[in-house]
């Protein structure tokens, strides 16, 4: 298929998991990528994996100066944009015990404000028909342990996705959001756990996915290119889950 022909697409976090792999599918479909991060080095290996054809963007989502900086970058090069995945985003997990300022404004500073002031950069810049899909997680709907504010953090995105449709509506922007189950990331190897333990919390959360695996990294990416193409034109402000079976049966 080659849906995205002509089209220009912002991923957020684009240089690792999700990101990458929509960055990969919408660059096989055609689509001029723009993807952004934090760190050069990772974006630069991210651009050879894409071919070499991916614009890359140095850009801190926690950092809602960097969110303006970005959109301005993109206003120079005169790049407006017809789907744009906020994806960038921390896991960080804490008993409610142990949470303290800095926990909290680490994780609702990248996935929440990073995500807001972003689409706020960016919106000005949206063509007519343009799809906007935030990355949630079904951490919102279900109560995992030590997961609060993670789980906070992605149930604000399911309400951006309702509110600012409701604004954008007008213009022809659609925003949704999609809120993935457990997929096999180099997220996990964030989580600053040693591999025994990483992998006995793994098994653990295998076991409760009645599909009994993680998903993966393409099949997040398939449902962010269908939600951002024509076939998705009447879908609008809405969450689509994709978790095995995790939080529904
Ligand atoms: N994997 C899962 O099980 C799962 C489930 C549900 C939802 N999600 C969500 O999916 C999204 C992507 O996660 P992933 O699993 O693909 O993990 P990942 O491989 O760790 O990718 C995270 C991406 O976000 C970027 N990022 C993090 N903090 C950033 C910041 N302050 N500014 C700019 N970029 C930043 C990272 O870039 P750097 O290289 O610069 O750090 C990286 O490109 C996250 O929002 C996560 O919450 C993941």
């Amino acid at each position: 298929m080659n849906r995205f022909t002509n089209k220009t697409v912002l991923i957020t976090g684009g240089n690792s998991g999700i990101g990458l792999a929509t960055a990969q599918q919408f660059s096989r479909e055609g689509a001029l990528v723009i993807i952004t991060g934090r760190d050069a080095a990772r974006l630069e290996e991210a651009k050879q994996q894409l071919g070499g054809t991916a614009i890359t963007l140095l850009s801190d989502a926690a950092d809602s100066s960097s969110a303006r900086a970005l959109g301005a970058a993109l206003r120079t090069r005169d790049i407006t944009l017809d789907a744009v995945f906020i994806n960038a985003g921390i896991a960080k997990f804490s008993p409610l015990d142990d949470v303290d300022d800095a926990f909290w404004d680490h994780t609702f500073n990248t996935n929440v404000k990073g995500a807001y002031f972003t689409i706020q950069a960016i919106a000005p810049l949206l063509n007519s028909g343009a799809a906007v899909i935030l990355n949630g997680s079904i951490n919102a709907h279900i109560g995992m342990p030590n997961s609060s504010v993670y789980a906070a953090s992605k149930a604000a995105l399911i309400s951006f996705a309702k509110t600012l449709s409701a604004e954008l509506i007008v213009r022809g922007v659609r925003v949704n959001v999609i809120s993935p189950g457990p997929v096999a990331t180099p997220i996990y190897g964030k989580l600053g756990m040693a591999e025994a333990l990483l992998n006995e919390v793994a098994a653990g959360i295998q076991a409760q996915i009645p599909l009994k695996r993680f998903g993966t990294a393409d099949e997040i990416a398939s449902a962010v290119l269908y939600l951002s193409s024509p076939e998705a034109a009447f879908i609008v402000g809405t969450e689509l889950i994709i978790d095995g079976g995790m939080s529904q049966l």
